[in-house]
């Protein structure tokens, strides 16, 4: 399995800008081909300004773009509700979804019991994809751990190979998250990576180029069985772009 391709950009602001044509690319190609659009969303604050150049009236994506056709998912979630400060969904929504009209969005309810809200979800996925979870597009962050959507290191959630939803409680933030897993993510038509700042070097090193010998990073893990990407910035890539 090839690693990611790596694409870098100067800062943060030129990765989001790649990446929201990325991911409006894929979007009218989807829908073009398909009719809709799936789209898994990533939580944590590197995606908010993708999300937010998105949703810029002043740009070509907001009002141009086919959102009734999109059906949003979510990675991950905190097991907290979707008003929390915490909530992947609450920074989508302000960031992104309240700004457009997607055609269905479906949150990981981290209001619930998590283990309720893992199999709400999982049937929730099963009921709109079938068999196969093959998203169109899963956006994915990486941890300075190496952790991707709320799979971390050491975690059980690392070794389900047939539920589609996990709620692992993760020991060093004292918390469960809820989290879509490897069966899913490598069911992906494309995984892109919006990687940003020096502290992610360490972990993106490993994402492009797992040392031998070494335990592979949750990131590493994904075998998509599509394209799999990594928008950087030179700050997270340790070299400068172009
Ligand atoms: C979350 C994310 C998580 C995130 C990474 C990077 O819920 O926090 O799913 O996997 O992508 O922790 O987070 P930052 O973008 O905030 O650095």
């Amino acid at each position: 399995m090839a690693p990611p391709a790596l694409e870098v950009h100067s800062d943060p602001a030129a990765v989001a800008q790649a990446a929201a044509a990325e991911v409006a690319r894929r979007m009218a190609e989807a829908v073009a081909a398909r009719g809709r659009f799936t789209l898994a969303l990533a939580g944590g604050s590197t995606p908010r300004a993708l999300y937010e150049r998105l949703a810029d009236p002043a740009g070509p994506y907001r009002t141009r773009l086919p959102w009734g056709q999109v059906t949003v998912w979510f990675g991950d979630e905190r097991c907290v509700p979707p008003d929390h400060p915490d909530s992947n969904y609450r920074m989508a929504h302000q960031a992104l979804l309240r700004h457009v009209a997607a055609g269905a969005v479906h949150r990981l309810e981290g209001e619930r019991p998590p283990p309720e809200a893992a199999n709400r979800y999982e049937a929730h996925l099963r009921r709109e994809l079938g068999e196969d979870p093959a998203l169109d597009l899963v956006l994915l962050g990486l941890g300075p751990d190496g952790h991707t959507a709320s799979l971390f290191p050491g975690s059980p959630a690392l070794e389900e190979r047939q539920r589609w939803v996990a709620a692992p409680f993760v020991p060093h933030l004292g918390a469960q998250r809820l989290t879509l897993t490897y069966p899913v993510l490598d069911a992906a038509r494309a995984v892109l990576f919006v990687v940003s700042g020096a502290e992610k070097a360490p972990a993106l090193a490993q994402l492009l180029s797992p040392a031998a010998g070494a335990p592979l990073i949750p990131a590493a893990r994904i075998r998509a069985s599509g394209e799999q990407r990594v928008l950087a910035d030179e700050a997270a890539a340790g070299r400068r772009a172009g």
